[in-house]
């Protein structure tokens, strides 16, 4: 195992991982000492070093990652240059990474597909970082099996099973492995901000009864979930989450309702919530909000990966479930929101093993 560096393999190069990628130069050259978790397990986010990159799209394959997180259909803006990594991405099979809306927008590469397990062997990388379409839960689980054979530990930031696959659970404890899922849950996302909402009301003993929080963005992955099919598992882990929060069943809404090219990796989400107070009088909220998508899931995705390069050196396999239960939406068990984070804490200061 590196010893300075966090090393990283990543499967899909679009948004995300280009805000991932930007991440790392940026706090090369920016202090961190504003985040939540500047260092965690003597680890900057800077020491984060991507070391082999894969996707399908013939605009990134064969190209240098510094230049593949630019190149369409991304749209997560530049906010700075990234020099030459020396790491190409490779081409990874297609599978079910392709949904019939954003078919249009990809254009599959006709280089050959890389001996993925071979390939990730050769970069030294510890981790795998699954950043696919949602959807994709066969390409999701292909990448699993790759990490098992590669035998580095994964973080599916999809709404795929993988944690709660109890079959790859079982193999990743087999081998030793670490695996953190499902659905990443962003620094500021919908579902988080949501939650916090909803427990405070509930806290404060509000009987909620209808909520929704919808969104319209302009990534690919915007297009992708309005696939039916996919939209309703992206959605169904949404609202699975949500509905976790409270003690008991109210209407719940929660995902993408459109599709707008020019708004880029932005996202606007609108929150409903309503309910009856003291007397059975109405509260009624509604709120906006404006994210930069791609920025708002890197930020939970460093400390992830640094947490995650803790767990390989403390020789925790299967679901890690602190990290788990902070950092993604279906985690493996579901802990209120601020027992969440004190669970994350506890792991990264060496409080909890797992
Ligand atoms: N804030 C966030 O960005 C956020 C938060 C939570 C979850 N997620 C999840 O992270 C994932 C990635 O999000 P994104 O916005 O970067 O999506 P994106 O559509 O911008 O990127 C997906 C990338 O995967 C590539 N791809 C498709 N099929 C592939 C295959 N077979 N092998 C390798 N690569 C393949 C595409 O070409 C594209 O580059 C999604 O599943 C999303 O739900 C993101």
């Amino acid at each position: 195992m590196s010893e300075n560096k966090v090393k990283i393999a990543i499967v899909g190069v679009g948004n995300l991982s280009s805000a991932l990628v930007q991440s790392i130069e940026y706090y090369r050259h920016n202090s961190a000492d504003d985040l939540m978790h500047p260092r965690i397990g003597g680890f900057d986010i800077s020491d984060i070093e991507v070391v082999a990159a894969y996707d399908i799209d013939e605009r990134k394959v064969g190209k240098d990652l510094a230049e593949a997180i630019f190149a369409k259909p991304n749209n997560k803006h530049k906010v700075i240059d990234v020099p030459t990594t020396g790491v190409i991405v490779e081409k990874a099979p297609v599978l079910d990474g392709v949904s019939s809306y954003s078919a249009a927008e990809v254009i599959i590469s006709d280089a050959t597909e890389v001996n993925m397990i071979e390939s990730i062997k050769k970069s030294g990388a510890e981790l795998m970082v699954i950043n696919v379409p949602s959807g994709s839960d066969e390409l999701v689980t292909h990448c699993a099996n790759v990490a098992l054979e590669a035998e580095v530990g994964v973080i599916n930031s999809t709404p795929a099973p993988l944690v709660r696959n109890t079959e790859l659970v079982r193999k990743f404890k087999d081998k030793r492995l670490p695996m953190f899922g499902d659905d990443l849950q962003s620094q500021t996302g919908g579902t988080v901000f949501h939650k916090g909402l909803l427990e405070v009301l509930n806290e404060q003993g509000v009987k909620l009864i209808d909520t929704y929080s919808l969104d319209v963005s302009g990534g690919l992955e915007g297009l992708n979930t309005l696939d039916y099919e996919r939209r309703s598992k992206k959605r169904g882990s949404k609202e699975e989450s949500l509905k976790r929060t409270l003690p008991y069943d109210v209407n719940i809404a929660s995902g993408t309702t459109d599709y707008l090219d020019f708004l880029g990796s932005t996202r606007l989400g609108h929150w409903w919530i309503y309910g009856k107070g003291f007397m059975g009088h109405n509260i009624k909220i509604d709120i906006r909000m404006e994210t930069d998508d791609g920025s708002s899931g890197a930020a939970s995705l460093v400390d992830i990966i640094r947490a995650g390069k803790m767990a390989l050196g403390r020789g925790v396999s299967g679901p890690v479930f602190s990290v788990c239960s902070h950092g993604f939406k279906i985690p493996p068990e579901y802990h209120s929101r601020l027992d969440s984070l004190k669970g994350f804490k506890e792991f990264i200061t060496a409080k909890r093993d797992a």
